[in-house]
């Protein structure tokens, strides 16, 4: 590999696997993330960006929607969804044809689409009694959670496990997987 990868982030809320994947990447040879975008102006990910040294930026939907938003990613090779919860634009997806890499808290086809993003994910598992949920990372078409799946892993789902507990563990394999699976694709690729 001898370009150097830049990555933008976009985050709707708390913003942890944002920071996770900054950190991994802070000693990076070729990849690092240059920005993180996030829809809310009160999301903690800026908070996290500040204290990382990334810039961050606030973008309204007005903004997301109209194609002149590209030029806030001029130098930017691949887009990463980290907990981003409005629908990529087609102009977008063309944009960043298979790269855009996004995680899903439940191992997808199931539990996906509209509406299905962090608590809400996790409460449909667990309403539903399966044994095992999981994360999926997956490449962003123009349909929520439709892509191509690059990865999955699976946690068990226990008794007394409530949406509460399932955060936490399905947050231990994002942080796991996640970088790891961004690095690797964008390896194979460049
Ligand atoms: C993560 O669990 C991510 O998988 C999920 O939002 C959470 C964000 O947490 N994404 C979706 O639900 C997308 N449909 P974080 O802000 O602490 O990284």
């Amino acid at each position: 590999m001898n370009k150097n990868i830049n990555l933008a982030i976009l985050a709707s809320g708390s913003g942890s696997n944002a920071e996770n994947i900054a950190k991994y990447f802070e000693t990076h040879p070729h990849i690092q993330v240059k920005e993180i975008l996030s829809n809310k102006a009160n999301a903690f990910v800026h908070e996290r960006a500040k204290q990382l040294d990334i810039p961050s930026f606030t973008f309204s939907k007005n903004e997301f929607q109209d194609t002149s938003f590209i030029k806030r990613l001029e130098d930017i090779d691949y887009i990463i969804l980290a907990g981003f919860l409005w629908l990529i634009p087609k102009y977008l997806v063309k944009a960043f044809p298979n790269r855009i890499i996004n995680i899903h808290p439940a191992l997808l086809p199931n539990f996906g689409g509209k509406g299905m993003y962090g608590e809400n994910v996790h409460k449909a598992v667990i309403e539903s009694g399966i044994k095992e949920s999981g994360i999926t990372i997956h490449l962003v078409n123009e349909e929520y959670d439709k892509g191509e799946v690059l990865h999955q892993a699976k946690c068990e789902i226990i008794g007394d496990d409530t949406a509460e507990s399932l955060v936490k563990k399905i947050h231990v394999l994002e942080f796991e997987h996640f970088p790891r699976v961004i690095e690797e694709y964008i390896q194979s690729r460049n």
